[in-house]
């Protein structure tokens, strides 16, 4: 992984064991910068981008030139066109660039100029941070696996703007991809290692670490709060549950109160409504909008956002077994509302129930934002780039769709209404845990809803966006993604006024 990134001046030799030249598609002529260092580089770059080279996102050309006794790689990467620049986009282009070096190069120096120069120092940051990212992020592999090739471990952006004016940008970047890389650990790794307690503890220590105060219940202290959904699904497993209470900068009443819930469901076999096996293996990441949700509380701490923020992921394992959770049966929840079990592969609505019911009820805070890999149907409607955002509070609907477009990590908002809230009331309970196929990730994002009660709520469902199955972009891995922990970062200093 990417270890330091500098900032230079241009107008100096590169150093660097690379230089990579990013160019949109369509520009006539190589950027000023990159024609400038060219003097220095034999004319490789004009060369190359002379090779019918057209700047498609992610296209990529080497070659190599000698510098005293050793050789010094030149990467042109497409950026794709100008007005199209997403994060998504110029993080893609990154990704190929740090994959086009992947175990040839111990450092290389990004040329910036176009690219950068010509927009607001705001729209700067934002394409600086996303290069970063990309970059970064492309060199993942899942961590201690043997064979893991060598990346670049020093950048140098190469740039005019100030060390000064980017250091935020570049240390924000960092913790981002620090912490991207340990959801995508987690997530990644076998449901027999990341238990319900493993991933508590070390939940526990990166919060310990990033000063977040961290409680990890017990089975019997999740008795005591009553929460009788979550204890329905980790019922049928060996392996004892865990609530996560997470609490950043609580000694401050006079900030702003944001309560994050993240689906913690360690491996999801869909109980005694048990799943197919080809894709079952898959749902060790059943987690993934927990692990976004620890590392959203370890990032704001980090960054001192002038907010509290609690975090509350439960944590359990849904399997079968002689006393699992049986579709026909009742369970109570910790306000006493009751929901019948058409099927115990919906487990994550129904743990989620009394978090986010506990977030009301024990905190009151201005908004609650549950995260979890909640629905197929979610899949089935956006596909693998985009989540599924529904809500009471339409005012952070939007903030989450801004904080979306910014970190590349996008959502799209699905209405919400009485006419769903209505497909999943009870015959014989409150509420009935599936309320059929039609409008399904509508339908079970309401059932969670239904327990914030009158506080301000939205739900994101990452269950498309939390797995990359290949063919995802040149950032992301086979595997987990990390997705949910840049839009949530964003989301929080949003409200923080601090972005
Ligand atoms: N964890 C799954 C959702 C999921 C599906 C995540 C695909 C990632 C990829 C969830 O618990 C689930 O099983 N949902 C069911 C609900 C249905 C049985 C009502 C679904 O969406 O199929
Ligand atoms: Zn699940
Ligand atoms: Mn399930």
């Amino acid at each position: 992984m990417l270890r330091s990134v500098r900032v230079r001046a241009p107008r100096t030799r590169i150093l660097e064991d690379a230089v990579i030249i990013p160019v949109f598609s369509g520009a006539r002529t190589l950027p000023p910068a990159a024609a400038r260092a060219d003097r220095t580089l034999e004319g490789m770059a004009a060369a190359l981008f002379a090779d019918a080279f057209a700047g498609r996102r992610g296209e990529t050309r080497t070659a190599c030139v000698r510098r005293a006794r050793r050789l010094l790689r030149v990467v042109l990467v497409g950026l794709g066109p100008r007005a199209a620049r997403t994060p998504e986009a110029l993080a893609d282009a990154a990704g190929a660039a740090a994959r086009a070096l992947r175990g040839r190069v111990a450092s290389a120096a990004l040329l910036l100029d176009d690219a950068v120069e010509a927009a607001t120092s705001a729209e700067a940051d934002a394409i600086l941070h996303a290069l970063l990212k990309g970059f970064a992020l492309a060199s993942y592999s899942v961590s201690g696996q043997p064979g893991d090739t060598p990346t670049v471990r020093r950048l140098v952006v190469v740039t005019s703007r100030s060390q000064r004016s980017l250091a935020p940008v570049i240390r924000r970047a960092r913790l981002v991809c620090d912490l991207i890389v340990r959801v995508r650990d987690w997530v990644n790794a076998p449901a027999n290692r990341l238990t319900p307690s493993a991933f508590a503890e070390a939940s526990r220590e990166l919060c310990v670490a990033s000063g977040v105060m961290c409680r990890v219940w017990n089975r019997k202290e999740i008795e005591k709060a009553r929460m009788g959904a979550v204890l329905a699904v980790a019922v049928g497993s060996r392996e004892e549950p865990r609530f996560l209470v997470m609490q950043y900068n609580m000694e401050r009443p006079d900030l702003p109160l944001v309560c994050l819930a993240g689906k913690g469901v360690t491996f999801d076999s869909g109980g005694i409504s048990i799943k197919p096996w080809e894709k079952m293996h898959e749902m060790k990441g059943d987690m993934a909008g927990g692990a976004a949700v620890v590392a959203a509380m370890a990032a704001c701490a980090s960054m001192k956002l002038p907010m509290r923020v609690v975090g509350l992921v439960p944590c359990v394992e849904n399997m079968l077994g002689g006393g699992s959770l049986r579709p026909g049966d009742v369970v109570e929840t910790c306000t006493g509302k009751t929901i019948e079990i058409l099927t115990t592969d919906a487990e994550g609505r129904l743990i989620l129930a009394d978090a986010v019911a506990y977030a009301h009820a024990h905190y009151k805070p201005d908004v609650i934002v549950d995260i979890a890999t909640l629905t197929g149907s979610v899949l089935i409607a956006l596909g693998t780039r985009i989540a599924g955002i529904v809500g009471t509070s339409a005012r952070h609907a939007r903030a989450l769709e801004e904080a979306g477009r910014r970190s590349g990590e996008p959502v799209w908002t699905l209405p919400l209404d009485e006419y769903f809230s209505a497909m999943i009331k009870g015959d014989i309970s409150d509420y009935k845990n599936y309320g059929g196929r039609n409008a399904s990730a509508i339908t079970a994002g309401a059932m969670i809803g239904v327990f914030a009660q009158s506080t301000p709520w939205v739900h994101v469902d990452i269950a498309g966006t939390a797995w990359n199955d290949g063919g995802g972009p040149a950032y992301q891995t086979p595997g987990a993604t990390g997705y949910g922990v840049d839009l949530l970062l964003r989301f929080l200093e949003g409200l923080a006024g601090a972005s």
